[in-house]
This record gives C-alpha cells, structure tokens and sequence, in this order.
C-alpha cells in the first residue's frame, strides 16, 4: 500500500515535470543557446563584471558542451526544464565556480527568446536562399516557353490565349513577394533582446549594445518588458511561411489539375507520382496533393500561436512556451516543401501540343473579333459584342473554334461581316491575340521576355 503510495507520488511528480519542461523539443536551439552565452560572457568580461581568465574558461566549456551535443554525448533529461538550464548545469559540471557567474544580469526570459529571435532570424534567412532558388527554376522555365501558347483562364473557363512562359511568371512574381516578406521580416526584428533580464533590465554595468553586436543583431530591443514578452518575429515567420505555402498549394493544385487526363499539359516526374495499389494504370499526382495538404498544418501553427498569445499580460508568462514547437514545425516543412516542388517544376514535362489544342476550345480569340470591329470598323462595343456572338454560333454549327475559320466562313457568319476585311482572320489567330497583349505586364511574348530580363537582373542582385 504504502508502496503504490509512493510510486503514485513518482509518476505524478514525473509527469508534472514533463508537462513543465521543454527540454525535449527547446533542445533545438542549443547552438543558438550556447552563441547566445558566449557572447554574454564576452559582454560581461569586458564591463569588468567577469574577469578575463573566467570568461575564457567559461567559453571553452561552452564550447565542449557544444561538442558534447553534436556528438550526441548529452544526456538530456527532465531534470533541467529547458536548454538555457541544462547547458549552464553541464557548464558548471565541467568548469565549476567560473560557470556559476554566467547568468548574471540576464535570465531565462531574455536568453530563450534571445535564442528563439537567432533561430527565426537564421531561417528567415536559409528559406529566402530556398525561395531564391525555387524562383529561378521559374523563370528558367518561362525562358523557354514565352511563346507556348496554352489557354489562361478565369472561373476554371478558358478566357483568352496566354504563353506558358507568361504563366510561370506569375508564380515567380508570388515567391518573389515571399522573400521580401521574409527580408524585411528580418530587418523589422533583428533586435537582441539579451539583457533585458526577468523584465526590468539589471542593476550590473552591463552592455547590451556590445551584446547585440557580438551576435549580429543591429542594436538591442528598447524596452525590457516588451522584449520578454515579444513573441511577433515568431509570428512573423509563421505568417510568412503560411503565405508562402498558400502559394506552394496553389501551383500544386495547377499542377494536379495539369497532369490529369482531361487537362494533360504537364507530366511530372515518375519520381514525384505514385501508383495505385489496386488501379495499375494509374499515376496519382501524391507529392503535389501533399504539398497543398501541408499548408493546413502551417495555418494551424500560425492560428495556435496568435491565439496563445492573445491575452497575456505582460511580461513573460509561461504560455509562451508554447511558441516553439509550431515554429519547429512550420520550418521544417516548408524547408521541405520548397525543395521538393523546386525538384518538381524542374523535372516536369510540358506538353505544348495539348496546351495548343486545349487553346482551340471555348473561341478564345472572341474578344479579339469584337476589339477589330471597334478599333477597324468604328461599330459600337455591345454590336460588336453581339456579331461576334453570331461568329461563335456559326463556329459552332460547323465543329470549328472561331481561330480555325477562313475568311470565307467568316464572311458568311454574319450578316454584318459580309464584307469584312480579309485582314480580321489574323487577328482571329491564337498567337497574334497573345502577342497583341503587349500592355506592360501583359502576356505577349515581348513583354514576358521583359519581365524575364528584369527577374534576371532581380536574381543577379539580390
Ligand atoms: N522554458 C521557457 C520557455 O520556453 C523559458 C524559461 C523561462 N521560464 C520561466 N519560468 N521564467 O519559454
């Protein structure tokens, strides 16, 4: 009885302590940690707070505790709640006395979202390079197709010639946003918030500019309270990546329409397709589907942390806690996702000749017929509107896409087009209607090769 007693007791204080810590996924930011301490000691050393000797030894069993981790020699348990606690025991174990001064003037408030703010900061980072990459797969792409001709469509209904190159730059104008969001996201928080101690700031002669300095922050954060309690560049980063992902599910959902048979103007990469366990002929598009599905998880994230954060008095609060695990994971998987669709896109084929025959469905080139009426005949829009109308029947009737008639059936549509000019059948064909798109930031093939150049130079300098 007064066994079981016991143990009752153990497992209730065990599981507190797990539900307390967060060593088991903070352990992440052990670099982050160890830089963070290293330059506070540094910091300390030369206000006169530490001596020199102290410092160094305080830096080379950092430095062994760093060693230990990459090794996998750590031994992290629940004993030390966090990182910021089992690397100082760990660092006092190896160096004794010297390692007991390293947490003066700063604490656990200000050192974990010190470490939290390098980590989003070195991401920030690392997954702009990742978009940077992803965006010139899309205008290498586009080079090559500013005259493939497929239909670009609005409502899923096909709407009016377009040239794939034109298309592809349309995502490379959407991730080309995700990395300014992404840098300027990192110069809004490049702050360090080292220092600001529990939430008051501290009584020692500390320095916090030399601090943000040394870790390559551009200054140190204003004010204590708001450092200790700030979680935005979290919520920043879980916003970019939302938006990105948004993005990365709206290609993905091109693609999977794209690859189907009814569309069949791409085939991805048997690599990125996977069978059917019990349909052999099938390819299902897996890899995009997953892709789209994932920007689910990365919303979540973002929604879960707003929410966390939506009634915390200041200053620091424990709630907080619960930032990093969200950030973890939205990283991580857009990391992923970003070089899996990068892989995707360049791997792909496209399939001109179904693009160019799904373009000879729906009369794409219809308001080009009522815009020569206007322009060559001076016939008011809606008439206009209303002889092509008859065009499209006649079309119709006889099986042919308005861009296939012959002057002779187009004379014969209309009553009004008895005696239309021979030259109305050019501006009925499908590449002329793309290429007389040729407003700035329209389709035609001169203006996609513009947009191209001006990525190209975009890319060379950023
Ligand atoms: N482990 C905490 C966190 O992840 C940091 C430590 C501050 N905790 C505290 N009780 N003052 O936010």
């Amino acid at each position: 009885m007064k066994q079981s007693k016991q143990i009752l007791k153990n497992t209730n204080a065990e599981i507190l302590d797990e539900f307390n810590a967060s060593i088991m996924f903070d352990k992440e930011l052990y670099r982050q940690d160890i830089k963070g301490s290293i330059a506070h000691s540094k910091m300390l050393a030369l206000q006169n707070i530490i001596s020199n000797d102290e410092q160094l030894e305080i830096e080379k069993g950092l430095l062994q505790v760093l060693e230990e981790i990459e090794k996998g020699e750590f031994k992290f348990s629940l004993e030390f709640e966090d990182i910021h606690m089992a690397v100082e025991s760990r660092l006092i174990e190896i160096i004794g006395d010297a390692g007991k001064r390293v947490h003066t003037a700063r604490s656990r408030n200000d050192q974990v979202c010190t470490d939290f703010t390098l980590y989003v900061q070195e991401k920030s980072v690392s997954i702009k390079k990742q978009i940077k990459t992803l965006i010139e797969t899309f205008v290498e792409l586009a080079n090559k197709h500013t005259d493939t001709l497929m239909p670009g469509m609005t409502h899923l209904q096909h709407a009016q010639p377009i040239n794939f190159g034109f298309h592809m730059m349309a995502y490379a104008n959407m991730f080309k946003r995700d990395f300014e969001r992404f840098e300027s996201s990192y110069e809004r928080n490049n702050y360090s918030p080292l220092g600001s101690a529990a939430l008051a700031g501290t009584p020692h002669n500390i320095d916090r500019f030399k601090t943000a300095e040394l870790l390559g922050f551009s200054a140190p954060t204003q004010n204590a309270m708001d450092s200790v309690s700030n979680r935005d560049f979290a919520l920043e980063i879980l916003f970019n990546i939302s938006t990105c992902m948004m993005h990365i599910s709206r290609i993905s959902e091109e693609l999977i329409l794209w690859s189907s048979y009814e569309f069949g103007f791409v085939k991805m990469s048997d690599m990125y397709a996977t069978t059917s366990s019990i349909m052999p002929q099938k390819k299902n598009p897996d890899v995009p589907e997953l892709l789209r599905g994932k920007t689910g998880r990365v919303y979540g994230n973002l929604i879960s942390l707003l929410t966390v954060m939506k009634s915390l008095p200041l200053a620091y609060n424990k709630d907080t806690q619960e930032d990093k695990e969200g950030v973890f994971d939205s990283v991580s998987t857009i990391e992923i996702s970003l070089s899996i669709l990068n892989e995707v896109i360049k791997t792909m084929i496209i399939n001109k000749e179904r693009m160019f025959e799904a373009c000879k469905i729906g009369h794409l080139t219809a308001t080009d017929l009522a815009d020569y009426l206007v322009l060559k005949q001076n016939i008011p829009f809606r008439t206009a509107y209303y002889i092509t109308k008859e065009v499209v029947a006649f079309a119709n009737s006889i099986n042919k896409d308005i861009s296939e008639l012959n002057i002779d059936e187009i004379r014969k549509s209309s009553k009004d087009l008895e005696n239309v000019n021979e030259d109305i059948v050019s501006y009925l064909n499908l590449e002329n209607s793309m290429n007389s798109r040729n407003s700035f930031g329209g389709t035609s093939t001169k203006q996609t090769k513009l947009a191209i150049e001006t990525f190209q130079n975009w890319l060379k300098n950023s």
